[in-house]
């Protein structure tokens, strides 16, 4: 066999691209709808002044023979690891720029890390994930095992005993249900891998969406996880690069198993399969850390925390069972009326010209379940409420 038939394995297209093609259909046979997409998880703020203003400065340092770079440093350039280092510090945690590697963002890292893994490795999963971690691994032909993440547990599954995997991935703020893991429960997992020898990879694209100022941001906040965590994070949804591209990998120097060192795997893989990120975007990204990035970022960030107000109220007018919104951009709400997935996105298209996202497309848990995120324009989500309040009589 020649070919890599794990494709098979796969649904047919990627959630997000399945999403897309309905809508597009839906779009093309009722034009004069217009449609508000509380869908994928694509921000809509535009990038802040000082952003902007130190990636143009970059691209005019690169047109100049005097302050033009070539290839960057290998784990991205200093000037942007310090600075990510710096809001470590900012959050009560120590990472050092050394551990740190710049990405084009956190979705090719977060497939990318299971090559760390021998063909033969378990990868073990939360159900409702998102989706890029299990189809990823699939890819790989890794031996895929889920967890249920369900109303009855919070949807923050934790170790069971007797529970064994290589490589488990956890998203907190979780994508899709928003449910935030505590520092004890993440205690408990840290206590389980450095027991077991695993590895977690911990997703902390939406740790700034926590405004619960007892949960935790980052996995190193808890002792012990510096022999068994891997973070990886995202400037997207935190400062609007989703069309821009920048993130981080954080892969400890203390990080070994079987007398590996996964930071000096990682690098070797890095320099192997990548140049890393361009100069102009690593300036734009080190100015979200300056005091006027940072208060932009926040202005940002409570603008999509009043749009889950927003579709929180609406939600609880109508009845409906809802969680999340509150330290995460997502709400994960039961579909009324016993509809399936899909059912409901169909409903909420054809009859109010809203998109969310199918639960059902984030594993078998989240069938019937339903997720729509605060990431629209003001007055879009504020329209969108008003037709899904219309669409049920209000
Ligand atoms: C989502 O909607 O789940 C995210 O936008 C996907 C992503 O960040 O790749």
């Amino acid at each position: 066999m020649k070919m890599n038939h794990h494709f098979s394995e796969l649904p047919g297209s990627y959630l997000f691209s399945e999403v897309a093609k309905r809508v597009a259909a839906h779009r093309a046979a009722r034009p004069e709808q217009g449609i508000i997409s509380l869908g994928i998880g694509d921000v809509t703020r535009p990038l802040c002044r000082p952003v902007v203003a130190a990636l143009a400065e970059a691209c005019f340092e690169q047109g100049r023979a005097e302050t033009f770079h070539g290839y960057g440093e290998e784990q991205g350039d200093l000037f942007l690891r310090q600075a990510i280092a710096g809001h470590y510090a900012g959050l009560g945690v120590r990472v050092e720029p050394e551990d740190l590697f710049i990405s084009d963002g956190a979705k090719s890292d977060l497939a990318g890390l299971s090559e760390l893994f021998s063909p033969g490795c378990t990868v073990l999963l939360q159900d409702p994930v998102y989706p890029a971690y299990r189809d990823a691994s699939l890819l790989a032909g890794r031996r895929v095992e889920y967890l249920d993440a369900v109303r009855e547990n919070g949807f923050l599954p934790l170790p069971e005993p007797g529970c064994r995997a290589d490589l488990v991935y956890l998203c907190s703020p979780g994508n899709p249900t928003g449910a935030v893991y505590s520092r004890e429960q993440l205690a408990a997992w840290v206590a389980w891998a450095n027991a077991q020898g695993a590895v977690l990879v911990f997703d902390a694209a939406y740790e700034a969406f926590i405004a619960d100022p007892a949960l935790p941001h980052s996995i190193y906040s808890v002792p012990g996880s510096e022999t068994c965590a891997i973070e990886v994070c995202s400037f997207s949804k935190t400062a609007g690069f989703t069309g821009t591209r920048c993130g981080y990998t954080a892969v400890p120097r203390t990080l070994q198993r079987e007398g590996l060192n996964l930071h000096d795997m990682w690098l070797r893989r890095q320099t192997t399969k990548t140049n890393g990120v361009s100069y102009p975007v690593q300036r734009g990204a080190a100015a979200v850390f300056t005091a006027e990035g940072q208060a932009a970022c926040r202005e940002n960030i409570a603008l999509y925390r009043r749009n889950a107000q927003c579709l929180a109220a609406c939600l609880e007018e109508l009845g409906i069972w809802f969680c999340g919104g509150e330290n995460s951009p997502y709400l994960w709400l039961e579909c009324p009326d016993g509809m399936d997935s899909w059912q409901f996105f169909d409903h909420l298209l054809q009859g109010a010209g809203v998109v969310g996202t199918p639960g059902s497309g984030f594993g078998k848990n989240g069938e019937g379940y339903f997720r729509l995120t605060a990431f629209g324009a003001e007055a879009d989500t504020a329209e969108a409420v008003r037709r899904i309040l219309r669409l049920y009589g209000r």
